[in-house]
């Protein structure tokens, strides 16, 4: 494979992020596209070997450091070149698990090797121990490999359980894994299970406390009538005794770190007040004349 010959191709390849949807690509290469997601569209190189191309830079670095990780493994493409927006690898072949399980049962053997890889992403050093089932392939020697995992290495957002993998099974399937499980690894079913039921009381709590919105708009109306002062005059006669607490604070604060006797200082502050309203007072009335 010619690194050179990649990278004249790329340059005929235009992959842009759209925001919440796959990629927009404009392809002037001879390359066929072969899939598409948020990050990057994928293109067949040869029979074995395709090069995914990125929106972004960031996401290709990451998924890059991923596979990277993942080469001490036989359940992720193999790693051939990169660039700085494109991966050359090895095409996954076989059928990816969504497709598996529309016709075929999730047998204990199949539960078994998905706790394998999720054991492998643990030990190849993975933040993210979870996978959808659209990016799980079965090859057809009944091995597991996965794609796309650009996401199990930084995600701003961790499960402490593969919430992904469980909930893409679907009802009926979750709980054939999770009896597996049981079987196969009883103390991380245990563990599993537990946040699985914090999980579901926090969504009970949740729904609590959404019930709880009339308590809202009551204490809506009420606040307005009981404590919002709506009387102009009113505002303003509490806004001057709030300056003047603040100020009068303040000054304490002053005069007590240059040594003066605070009840001295207040007393004087109190009779400089009442000075001044009656000079306003006074003043009010003239204008009134
Ligand atoms: N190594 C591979 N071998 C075969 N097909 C692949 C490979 N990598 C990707 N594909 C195909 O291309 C599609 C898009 O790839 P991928 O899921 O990696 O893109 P993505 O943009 O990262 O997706 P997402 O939006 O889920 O992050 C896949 O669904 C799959 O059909
Ligand atoms: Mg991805």
């Amino acid at each position: 494979m010619s690194t050179e010959y990649v990278e004249k191709l790329i340059k005929d390849i235009d992959v842009k992020n759209v925001v919440n949807g796959d990629v927009e690509v404009v392809n002037n290469s001879p390359l066929e596209i072969i899939g598409k997601g948020r990050q990057g569209a994928v293109f067949r190189y040869t029979d074995d070997i395709c090069i995914k191309v990125y929106g972004n830079t960031e996401d290709c670095e990451r998924e890059h450091y991923a596979m990277y990780l993942g080469q001490k493994s036989n359940m992720f493409p193999l790693l051939y070149a990169a660039g700085d927006n494109y991966i050359v690898m090895e095409i996954v072949k076989g059928v990816d698990l969504r497709e598996y399980l529309q016709s075929q049962p999730l047998t204990e053997t199949l539960s078994y090797k998905l706790i394998e890889l999720l054991i492998t992403f643990k030990e190849v050093g993975f933040e993210r121990i979870d996978h959808h089932k659209r990016q799980i392939y079965i090859q057809p020697d009944g091995s597991l490999k996965v794609i796309d995992v650009g996401r199990t290495i930084w995600r701003n957002r961790v499960y402490p359980y593969p919430r992904k993998l469980l909930n893409s099974l679907g009802k009926e399937n979750k709980a054939k894994f999770l009896s597996h499980l049981k079987l196969l690894a009883p103390e991380l079913y245990e563990e599993w299970e537990y946040y699985m039921k914090m999980e579901a009381l926090s969504r009970e709590i949740y729904q609590v406390l959404l019930k709880k919105k009339s308590n809202k708009d009551a204490v809506s109306v009420l606040s307005k009538k009981v404590l919002l002062t709506h009387d102009e005059q009113e505002q303003i006669s509490q806004l001057e005794n709030l300056v003047r607490k603040v100020f009068k604070e303040e000054w304490v604060k002053t005069m007590l770190a240059k040594g003066y006797n605070p009840d001295k200082v207040m007393e004087a502050i109190d009779k400089h007040w009442e000075r001044a309203e009656k000079r306003s007072l006074n003043s009010k009335d003239d204008n009134k004349d």
